[in-house]
């Protein structure tokens, strides 16, 4: 096999414990230079301990951290943070406020003065801040505030950009706008960059991959689209959504449901399973004086319930019905407003091809 480069970024095994209680738990993971990883997982699953161990803020009980094939931390070694050649942005992303704006992003340049103003400028542009350079913090909005945090992230050409919840002091409206821009200078800028986040909607936005992190592990790993559409696990599908399950036996690799027959290879005979779908992916069909749609092979049979509460969201409705069967609960999204009277009676079906089934919950773990 030819030589691949060594990744920008390269964790291994990196495991921490506070009092006793492993928060970080054999974490690896690889970011190349140019990629966007985001570290998506829930309040408290460690991943905030996990990027300031690779900052070398924090001390790792035991695992590697390589950059550019060098060892930062690992058996006998650990380089302090300011010479492993990362950048990092935090939540509060505290300015100086005693220095301009020009001042705090020069604050991490070494070199001659012309060359240090020149990267200043360059890095103003950028962030679209060009004449902001005397202003102090304090004259300046939220999110000009958070551009200028990044420009003095980016200025001394961090290897690898640690960023760590860096838009959730962000009002909704300037979020995404700022979320683009920040990800077309860092893609500029080319430095591998690992950002924490417990909110999938910005991982699936920024992310060139998403590990998915869950009480101190890396449960799944994959580019958005593959973690969306193919979640490990219950909890993995209902990070990113809210779910509708319904649960059955497997038999002959087959589980009866009101829905019709789902195909649940891989799973022994009498092994109870759960069928996972997200609102999105239930379709509505109307009453047709008692009766709902025929049969298909790919939406199954169609069960009927009553809507018990329909909301508008915006892009979305999400509609609320009590199944007949058995009285349980499924909600669907439709997308615009369809927004249909509390009794009315509707028909659901479920994309064969849009649902997952795993082993029936107990033995699952629970986000
Ligand atoms: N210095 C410390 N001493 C003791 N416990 C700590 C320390 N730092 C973190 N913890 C604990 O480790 C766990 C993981 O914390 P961490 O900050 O890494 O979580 P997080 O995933 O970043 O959460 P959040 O999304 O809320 O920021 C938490 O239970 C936290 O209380
Ligand atoms: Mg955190």
């Amino acid at each position: 096999m030819p030589d691949q480069p060594a990744p920008r970024l390269e964790v291994q095994s990196l495991s921490r414990a506070f009092a006793g209680r492993t928060v970080v738990d054999d974490v690896s993971l690889s970011v190349a230079a140019g990629q966007v990883t985001c570290l998506l997982g829930p309040s408290g699953c460690g991943k905030s301990t996990t990027l300031r161990m690779i900052a070398g803020v924090e001390r790792p009980d035991s695992g590697l951290v390589r950059i550019d094939g060098q060892v930062m931390f690992g058996p006998a070694v650990n380089r302090p943070p300011e010479a492993r050649g990362v950048g990092l942005m935090f939540q509060d992303f505290a300015l100086f406020p005693h220095l301009t704006v020009a001042a705090n992003v020069a604050f991490g340049l070494t070199g001659d003065r012309a060359a240090k103003d020149r990267r200043v400028a360059e890095l103003l542009e950028k962030v679209n801040l060009t004449g902001f350079g005397p202003k102090h913090p304090h004259q300046l909005s939220g999110g000009e505030q958070q551009r200028v945090a990044l420009a003095r992230a980016l200025a001394p050409r961090p290897r690898v950009m640690l960023m760590d919840e860096p838009f959730s002091g962000l009002d909704n409206r300037l979020r995404d706008g700022i979320r683009d821009t920040t990800l077309d200078i860092l893609k500029e800028e080319g430095a591998a960059v690992l950002l924490v986040t417990h909110e999938p909607d910005e991982a699936m936005r920024m992310a060139d991959e998403i590990a998915l992190m869950r009480r101190g592990r890396i449960v799944q790993k994959g580019a958005p689209y593959n973690v969306y559409n193919a979640p490990v696990d219950r909890a993995a599908a209902a990070f990113f959504s809210d779910i509708n399950v319904i649960r059955g036996t497997s038999r002959g690799a087959l589980t009866e449901t009101p829905f019709g027959a789902f195909l649940t290879p891989g799973h022994a005979d009498g092994a109870d399973v759960e069928i996972v779908i997200r609102p999105q992916h239930l379709k509505i069909d109307f009453d047709r004086g008692g009766r709902g749609p025929l049969p298909t092979p790919q939406d199954g049979t169609a069960a009927r319930g009553i809507v018990q509460r329909a909301r508008f969201l915006g892009r979305e409705s999400l509609v609320e019905f009590r199944m007949d069967f058995d009285g349980s609960k499924l909600t669907a999204a439709v997308p615009g407003v369809f927004l249909p009277k509390a009794g009315t009676a509707l028909w659901l079906m479920i994309r064969r091809d849009r649902c997952f089934v795993f082993p029936a919950a107990g033995r699952a773990p629970v986000a």
